[in-house]
């Protein structure tokens, strides 16, 4: 490491996340497939339009390392294919190592402490075996802090990403103490006395970890606030809440918040195109002129998808006026099934969906549609086509399903929304806002949502939508670079 600390690269941007922006999958008979990935921090990219750029991430799975063995340096050869102009770096982590740290502390752990997951009489256990998972961690993270020190030229601005690369900061610190660091948490942040169930020597690495950043940033305040109050607690660093930066070990970081916004030039266009008029058609088959309350998630726990259900249940139990007048189309994509917590969740769903089909299901009225596999255009058709749209989550960074309902809809949508979302910050005052836990609410909220005169739908549907583009990914990323820089 020593030695590598000499020399430097020629990326003056660099950007480093687990999930990169393209993944490979293999054919039977060996060929490779790319295909580009979605979210935020990809279109955020393309705002910067410089070849020199450097994406970092991780290989995820036997295709992708099948593809970084094939290229030089690990830099992908994507012929041309278009993730915004950048390179590609994609780390080839050992997978046991790369399992350890990806499914054991970064899913297992630390996802579950700030989305308040634990079932704490018998979960989280810290062991042995979790001992070796945070072992691993840093050795995943040191792995992404010495690639970073490679490709990045002399005072490089670093983007670091997320619950993953918590330790990358200051390892990468560590090694270019020249460079500007920034790390993003796209996660909420757990309170202290939640934060510390962790180990008090993790709790603190993970917090000095990303200290070593010169900014921390977050999707809302109230994250940024609640990482302060655990350097505070935990760490007994200096905190300044309203100038917001936090002083530890000589060195002051600044906390940032950035609540990205979703794209809405890109969702617009994308959802008129014949694909996605072709699955709207079918769903309006489907659901004749009946009303709609959609809800699109990956099968997360913290999306609180069952208690969803649950309260779309009691709603058809407790005011039978919606008998074989709405139908609740849900589309729950797979997610993280090396975790039994999420293959045991998904099991859950779809039993309770079953249950209320059973129960309330007629030969001409299917109360319930449930989808299990990923289709974008078929996600945006239901957003077009939704009256009511549902979410609902325990806690969530942001929730951008919340902010792109509105932008797409076609005839206005009332939204259902959770105040534990960090869109909760930002749509509040055009929401009909619930308490996740409390199914008899949700299921009054549904009720309200679903009698809202027409004209009011569409008012608030276009304050949520001019809200829920305030910030696209693309301004939200050149504010943290000009920010860091
Ligand atoms: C959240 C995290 C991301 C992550 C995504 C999908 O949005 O903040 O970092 O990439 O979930 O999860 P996965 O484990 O499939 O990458």
């Amino acid at each position: 490491a020593t030695e590598r600390s000499n020399q430097s690269g020629a990326a003056p941007i660099l950007v480093a996340s687990n999930r990169g922006p393209v993944s490979f999958s293999s054919g039977d008979d060996g060929s490779l497939t790319l295909r580009r990935g979605g979210g935020g921090l990809v279109s955020g990219l393309s705002a910067i339009d410089d070849p020199s750029a450097v994406w970092v991430c991780a290989a995820l799975g036997e295709a992708d390392r099948t593809a970084v063995r094939q290229s030089p340096d690990g830099r992908l050869d994507l012929g041309g294919f278009d993730v915004g102009g950048q390179a590609v770096r994609m780390l080839d982590i050992d997978p046991g190592t790369f399992a350890r740290a990806y499914n054991g502390v970064a899913n297992s752990t630390l996802w579950f402490v700030h989305h308040l997951l634990y079932d704490t009489p018998v979960s989280p256990v810290f062991d042995d075996r979790f001992r070796r998972e945070w072992e691993s961690y840093r050795v995943y993270n040191a792995a992404f802090a010495e690639a970073l020190a490679t490709e990045a030229a002399p005072g490089a601005a670093v983007l670091v990403q997320d619950y993953h690369l918590s330790l990358a900061p200051a390892l990468l610190r560590d090694l270019r103490p020249d460079l500007r660091i920034g790390h993003f948490s796209h996660t909420p942040w757990a309170p202290p006395e939640y934060y510390r169930m962790l180990p008090d020597d993790v709790g603190a690495a993970v917090l000095t970890g990303i200290l070593g950043a010169d900014r921390a940033a977050f999707l809302t305040r109230r994250w940024a606030l609640a990482f302060a109050d655990c350097c505070e607690v935990v760490l007994g660093a200096e905190v300044d809440r309203t100038a917001l930066t936090v002083t530890h070990g000589g060195r002051t970081t600044r906390l940032g918040v950035h609540g990205l916004g979703a794209d809405g030039d890109f969702l617009r266009e994308r959802a008129r195109r014949p694909d996605v008029d072709a699955r709207l058609a079918a769903l309006r088959e489907q659901v004749g002129d009946r009303r709609t309350v959609v809800r699109v998630d990956r099968t997360e726990l913290s999306k609180n998808i069952v208690r969803g259900l649950l309260a779309y249940r009691h709603l058809l139990r407790s005011r039978p006026e919606w008998l074989d007048r709405v139908v609740h189309i849900a589309f729950a994509y797979p997610s993280r099934h090396d975790l039994p917590e999420y293959r045991e969740y998904t099991a859950a769903v779809q039993r309770i969906a079953q249950e209320i089909n059973d129960e309330f299901g007629t030969a001409s009225w299917q109360p319930l549609i449930l989808h299990v596999n990923d289709d974008f255009p078929r996600s945006l058709a239901a957003y077009r086509l939704a009256d009511v749209a549902l979410v609902n989550p325990i806690r969530d960074g942001m929730n951008l399903v919340a902010k792109e309902i509105p932008v797409v809809s076609d005839d206005g949508c009332a939204l259902v929304l959770s105040r534990e979302a960090g869109a909760h910050a930002e749509l509040a005052e055009d929401a009909l806002v619930v308490n996740p836990y409390d199914v008899i609410a949700t299921a009054d909220a549904l009720h309200r949502a679903l009698t809202m005169p027409a004209a009011e739908r569409a008012d608030r549907t276009k304050r949520l939508a001019d809200a829920a583009t305030a910030l696209p990914p693309q301004q939200w990323f050149l504010d943290q670079l000009n920010a860091l820089r």
